[in-house]
């Protein structure tokens, strides 16, 4: 046991104060601020660094679905990494690094079988949220190396592609020998897949139209589509697919805002002209693979050959403004809030 019981402890969480209609803008949050008790028997106490901003947990803000959901009142559920501050628990001390589901907030009370101990000794603590993270770097590389499976020479086609998951896919079927295009939203982003991932080619959403970019740059058709925007996107995909393509469904975030009016993809039927599949996958289908992805990004993120840009906005106040910020296609790479 090494929690020092005299101080006084504050945690800052943010809470879901009501349920978004459209946008979660940030009137549907609040700010709350509580002392914390004594630690209870075998409990963790954890002060929280680095909270991840993720696409699903849009998903999360509604009343029911496929994700878990977040009530009114309760701390926005998100992933974390932080340092142990105190402990009841045997074999958890002070100062170890820990990743887990720490929530939006300062500091986190957890059982330990909700965290497990990192190492930061070779790459920075916030690593463990983006490239070595499960929903950032794992899902890219499984949807890649489980699911899409590119082989050399294979046109490639990512979208959202210049943020967390979809640059990691990129830059993965690029080593596996694949030309990759990039759809992003913006000339920043467009410079960015091109120059710092070493991107083929990249396609501006908001300024050029897609079906014609992508009849100019493949004009054989997309044998590979990672998919994490669904929408309008995946439909002038859909239009230019090759024969015997792989259409993998990773996310569709475009259609966040309102999932009980999903549109699309009104372009399913190019799947039976051209002898197609389109999948889904979560990573979490594929517990076995999330040890090697782990393993094979770090070698990559340590021996320098892998990019991964973080946003970092400073202060757990600003998370509501993230989240925003993120469908707002404002993040280049991992997003995330420095909590402390
Ligand atoms: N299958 C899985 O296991 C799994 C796990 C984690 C995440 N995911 C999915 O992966 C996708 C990416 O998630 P992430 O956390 O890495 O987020 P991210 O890509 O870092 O950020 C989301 C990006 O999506 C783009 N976007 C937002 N609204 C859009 C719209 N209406 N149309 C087109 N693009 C839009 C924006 O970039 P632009 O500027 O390019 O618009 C934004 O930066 C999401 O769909 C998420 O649900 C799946």
């Amino acid at each position: 046991m090494c929690y020092d019981f005299a101080m006084t402890i504050t945690n800052t969480r943010i809470v879901l104060a009501k349920r978004p209609v459209d946008e979660a803008t940030p009137d549907c949050f609040s700010i709350e601020r509580e002392e914390l008790a004594e630690l209870p028997d075998n409990q963790v106490r954890v002060a929280v660094e680095y909270i991840s901003v993720d696409a699903g947990t849009r998903t999360m803000l509604r009343g029911e679905g496929f994700h878990h959901q977040v009530g009114i009142g309760d701390t926005i559920l998100a992933g974390g990494v932080g340092h142990v501050i105190g402990s009841t628990a045997e074999g958890w001390r002070k100062g170890q690094a820990v990743r887990g589901g720490l929530g939006a907030q300062t500091i986190a009370t957890v059982t330990p079988d909700q965290i497990e101990r990192i190492d930061d000794s070779e790459v920075p603590l916030s690593a463990y949220l983006g490239v070595l993270g499960g929903s950032t770097g794992v899902t890219a590389w499984i949807g890649i190396r489980r699911v899409a499976k590119p082989q050399p020479g294979d046109i490639f086609v990512v979208s959202a592609a210049a943020g967390a998951v979809g640059s990691i896919a990129g830059q993965i079927a690029k080593r596996d020998g694949a030309r990759v295009i990039g759809i992003a939203g913006g000339s920043r982003k467009i410079t960015y897949l091109i120059d710092d991932l070493g991107f083929d080619a990249a396609i501006d959403y908001k300024n050029e139209d897609v079906n014609e970019r992508l009849r100019e740059l493949a004009p054989n058709g997309v044998n590979v589509f990672f998919d994490n925007v669904g929408g309008p996107i995946l439909d002038a995909v859909l239009d230019n697919l090759a024969m015997r393509a792989r259409v993998v469904i990773c996310g569709a975030i475009s259609q966040y805002d309102d999932l009980d009016n999903v549109t699309g993809p009104s372009s399913y039927l190019r799947l039976a002209e051209r002898h197609s599949t389109m999948e889904g996958f979560a990573y979490f289908h594929f517990p076995e693979s999330i040890g090697p992805a782990t393993a094979e990004l770090k070698e990559w993120l340590v021996d320098g050959s892998l990019v991964l840009a973080e946003e970092v906005l400073e202060g757990i106040e600003r998370y509501p403004e993230a989240l925003q910020f993120m469908f707002n296609g404002g993040n280049l790479g991992k997003l995330l809030v420095k909590a402390g």
